[in-house]
């Protein structure tokens, strides 16, 4: 019997074991999930400091970094588990979005693993993973729901139909509001990663630029983001040429107030539209302090029970890979060998 024929037969266990590997960015990951919600551990290395020099993700040198820190995670991760290879069900490993270099390392991590151990390997969409953070040590989430997803490559607003079933009500035209933070953190002059410094510096300013919006009545749950970055770069380099100081800190806390108003009004509507009592949040502007603040105050006033995963669990993980794994092992959704690293997946 060959690998994949035998893995055709595993008998699915509720409770399954479940080690999950993500390298589809500057983020090696690994992690050991039991029964889909419970995390036995999760362990990162991260490349983000090579990286600062350039300005944004070197795809070389993430790829180089991967292939150093791949042993070390799964090592640390299946130690800290307390479990030994031989207890693990199912190896889960991003296959797509993301940089394909970088996705290779895991994908040929995973492949050789699982073949090793003779147990399913399963293949996990990285935006999909980002939506099953909320389900990772939440006993009680259970579709439907609406979802909002806001990541470095997505912006949508997701009703979560059943474990399976996605209904896109509304996605970016342009870019994602991830990518909004990090081209206006370049424009400011600040370090890669974008984001987080962004919110640094907007702690020490006030909302005084009027950006555009994109209301919703033009745009229903449809999402844009570079009127707003354009704004900000115009704005930026009016006050160079006219030889003005500009107040930085009020450009990033402008920008970022009207970048995450836009999340907040479109996924408020989207939970009463819908008449579901559950609001979850997945991806990396997920852990924005604004928008946590917005959304945790709108869902307070409105009753709407809100899942927002700890910060860890939004920006990359490995955690999220498991959780998302596990419900594609529960289907029997298992790759062969030649599974292959995709550059971009469907939201559906
Ligand atoms: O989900 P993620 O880690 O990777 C993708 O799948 O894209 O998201 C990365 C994005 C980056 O654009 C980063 O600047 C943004 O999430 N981000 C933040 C914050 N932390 C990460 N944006 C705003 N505020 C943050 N605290
Ligand atoms: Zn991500």
């Amino acid at each position: 019997m060959t690998y994949f024929e035998n893995s055709l037969k595993t008998q699915i266990k509720k409770d399954a074991i479940i080690l999950a590997i993500e390298s589809s960015c500057d983020e090696t990951a690994c992690s050991v999930i039991k029964g889909g919600r419970q995390i036995l551990s999760s362990e990162i290395i991260s490349s983000v400091s090579k990286h600062i020099p350039f300005g944004g993700v070197v795809p070389e040198i993430a790829s180089r970094a991967h292939t150093s820190a791949i042993s070390i995670t799964v090592d640390r991760a299946v130690k800290n588990a307390g479990i030994s290879l031989s207890d693990l069900d199912a190896i889960a490993v991003t296959y797509g979005a993301g940089l394909l270099g970088a996705l290779l390392v895991g994908v040929s991590y995973a492949k050789a693993l699982a073949y090793s151990l003779d147990i399913p390997l399963v293949p996990v969409s990285h935006i999909r993973g980002h939506l099953s953070a909320s389900y990772l040590n939440n006993e009680n989430l259970k579709p439907p729901f609406i979802s909002v997803l806001c990541s470095g490559g997505h912006t949508a607003i997701i009703e979560v139909k059943d474990y399976y079933t996605y209904n896109v009500l509304g996605k970016t035209l342009d870019d994602a509001v991830g990518e909004a933070f990090d081209k206006v953190a370049r424009v400011l002059g600040l370090e890669y990663p974008g984001g987080p410094n962004i919110e640094k510096l907007a702690l020490s300013g006030k909302n005084t630029y009027d950006f555009p919006k994109m209301p919703m009545s033009k745009f229903g749950y449809n999402f844009s983001y570079s009127g707003l970055k354009t704004a900000v770069i115009n704005t930026v380099n009016t006050a160079k040429m006219k030889g003005e100081e500009l107040n930085k800190a009020d450009v990033a806390c402008s920008f970022q107030e009207t970048a995450i108003d836009m999340i907040v009004t479109r996924a408020i509507k989207a939970v009463k539209e819908s008449g579901y009592k559950t609001l979850t949040v997945g991806g990396g502007v997920g852990a924005n302090g604004c928008l946590r603040e917005k959304l945790t105050k709108e869902c307070e006033k409105l009753n709407i029970n809100l899942v927002l995963p700890p910060k860890s669990l939004c920006t990359d993980n490995a955690a999220m890979i498991g959780a998302e794994g596990y419900l594609q092992y529960l289907k029997g959704n298992f790759a062969n060998l030649d599974l292959n690293a995709s550059a971009n997946v469907n939201l559906q």
